[in-house]
């Protein structure tokens, strides 16, 4: 699990409407960020890309519920009052982006936070980065380069310069070490959040095995980072890197909190420290990505990677791109599970497990729609018959729920696949011969017809308007899903009607479009029904067994519905 930022909090951003909040935070959106409000005053009432924009952080909390982060984009004389506005409205992590805000007033806003007992990170922080989590803040770019170098790992990064925190994430991410979450402590004499707030973090953070440092000159923080370390309360090891080797006395390296005053905060006293309590001295920059693999050598008995190699080449490995395991880390598809866990939906884990990436929040909804509509479709269909009758003969769980598996084939559950076999004909054709959608959808229907072949995935034995078909088909449109795949099973529909034909799309032809819009592969696609029906079969099996008596007679129609309605 990440730090800071994941999938599951709710991010509002103050100053949305400005060049760099709009800029900002359509970076959020994009890698996945929940932004789910903005706030500029006297603009409320406005979308700035689809978030509802509020004159009032308060406001925005009532209309859109709990919030746990908000992003300031807000310029520096008005920082002061924008943080204490979110801190009041009960907002608990701030991130304050703006460089140049007064120190009185960062001063101000630290007693607030902490009589509220929030905390805030800068100001003048580029914010948080967690590979495949989220971002906060304009760390990264865009979300299409952070994807470009930036994987999920064990590595920690906490710096005090925000060009050096996404160049350090970059260098250890291109040497094959995943990373968890990369902090911009910002770079002001005073912020909201140390390095050693970060380390403390990490410390609890299961994902974070290592943490690199990059501190500067000036400050208390790396010697706080080293007095953490020496009580005992961080134990992870630390690979310290520290600007400013070289700057004399009065002169301000790069940032306002890089200068040395006296004998405090210069060079050799922090990496004395550091070393004293042992850390890893990293004496320049480039040594860092060794540094980390050195530190994180497998600690186990497992074979290595050359070990692994060596075998493969006498022929005796063989290979998988599912699920990878290290001691303490287990990836599937590169992401390591646990940072999976309370941040995806099962559906988007599911798509991860099957395609190799992870699918959108948009993408994910529509998975979580389909495995839903699936579920269960009544007493009588022949996988829960099944399934029952082997229940009813005392055959466990495993074999009974087997039982109904079983019997999903061609003729139950099975119009998927061949339905997204005729969608994708059906587009093949369309473009091979230019038509429209409706003139490659009528030529389809007329060819099956001529052929008597059954349209699969239309019609349905009870249902004339099948609510799931509907709702599936409008979740696609709702979240920009909808493509050309959708549009041919809607032409499709329309071909079959002009021939004064009542066939609707079904659930099944609704989910074949969609499973193609996913990029699914049609061979796959009737296992979506299997792993949906799954929870449908076990309760059907429970119910048998707990229910009724052994060896009873299963009527396939006779039965009688007593559930809640
Ligand atoms: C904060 C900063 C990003 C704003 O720059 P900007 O986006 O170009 O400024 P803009 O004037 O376009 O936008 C500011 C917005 O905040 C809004 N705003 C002002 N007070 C506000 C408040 N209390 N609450 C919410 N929004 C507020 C403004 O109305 C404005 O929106 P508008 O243009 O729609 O009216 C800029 O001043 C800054 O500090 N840049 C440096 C950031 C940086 O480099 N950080 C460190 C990295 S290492």
């Amino acid at each position: 699990m990440s730090i800071l930022i994941d999938r599951s909090k709710r991010v509002l951003v103050q100053g949305i409407t400005g060049r760099e909040g709009l800029a900002r935070t359509r970076l959020m959106l994009d890698y996945g960020t929940s932004v789910v409000a903005g706030v500029t005053p006297s603009k409320g009432g406005q979308t700035a890309l689809d978030v509802p924009v509020y004159n009032t952080v308060g406001e925005a909390c009532q209309a859109v519920g709990g919030i746990d982060i908000s992003v300031l984009f807000v310029p520096a004389p008005l920082v002061r009052s924008a943080a204490v506005e979110a801190l009041e409205a009960g907002i608990r992590l701030l991130v304050i982006v703006p460089d140049r805000v007064p120190l009185y007033d960062v001063l101000e806003i630290a007693a607030v936070a902490s009589a509220k007992g929030a905390h805030f990170i800068g100001p003048n922080t580029l914010g948080v980065l967690s590979p495949e989590a989220g971002v906060l803040g304009m760390m990264g770019g865009s979300a299409e380069a952070i994807r470009s170098w930036a994987a999920a790992g064990p590595v920690g990064v906490t710096s005090r310069s925000g060009g050096i925190t996404t160049s350090m994430g970059y260098y250890i991410a291109r040497s094959g070490i995943g990373l968890s979450t990369l902090v911009h402590v910002g770079g002001d004499s005073v912020v909201g959040t140390t390095h050693a707030d970060v380390l403390r973090q990490f410390q609890t953070d299961a994902q974070t095995e290592l943490v690199v440092m990059f501190g500067e000159i000036g400050t208390s923080q790396e010697e706080d980072a080293a007095a953490l370390i020496e009580s005992g309360a961080f134990t992870k090891p630390l690979i310290a890197y520290v600007g400013g080797r070289a700057a004399k006395e009065g002169t301000r390296f790069s940032h306002a909190g890089a200068i040395i005053e006296g004998n405090v905060g210069n060079y050799e006293g922090k990496i004395r420290r550091l070393r004293e309590v042992g850390a890893i001295i990293a004496e320049s920059f480039g040594d860092i990505p060794r540094l980390a693999a050195d530190a994180l050598k497998p600690r186990s008995a497992r074979p290595t990677a050359a070990a692994v190699k060596a075998e493969e080449e006498e022929g005796g490995a063989w290979k998988t791109a599912i699920t990878e395991i290290q001691p303490n880390a287990i990836r599937l598809r590169g992401h390591t599970l646990d940072s999976l866990m309370g941040s995806v939906t099962f559906g988007q884990a599911i798509y991860l497990a099957l395609v190799g990436d992870l699918p959108t929040p948009q993408m994910g909804r529509l998975i979580d729609a389909i495995l839903v509509a699936s579920i269960d479709h009544g007493a009588t269909p022949p996988s829960t018959l099944a399934a029952r009758t082997a229940a009813s003969t005392g055959a466990p769980f495993n074999a009974a729920v087997a039982a109904g598996l079983l019997s999903i084939n061609q003729h139950h559950g099975g119009a998927i696949e061949d339905c997204m076999r005729m969608i994708q004909s059906a587009l093949k054709d369309r473009q091979e011969r230019s038509l429209s959608a409706h003139e490659a959808a009528a030529a389809l229907v007329q060819s099956y017809k001529e052929n008597k072949k059954r349209l699969p995935g239309f019609g349905h034995r009870i249902h004339t308007d099948d609510p799931r078909t509907r709702r599936l088909l409008a979740i696609a449109h709702e979240e920009g899903v909808a493509g050309e795949a959708v549009a041919m099973v809607e032409a499709l529909a329309r071909a079959v009607a002009q021939r004064g034909k009542f066939l609707p799309v079904n659930v099944d032809g609704a989910i074949a479009a969609l499973l193609l819009e996913l990029n699914i592969a049609p061979e796959l696609g009737n296992t979506f029904f299997m792993m949906a029906r799954l929870p449908g079969l076990i309760a059907h099996v429970y119910e048998e067994k707990t229910r009724e008596r052994p060896m009873r007679v299963i009527h396939p129609i006779l039965h009688l519905y007593d559930g809640k309605r």
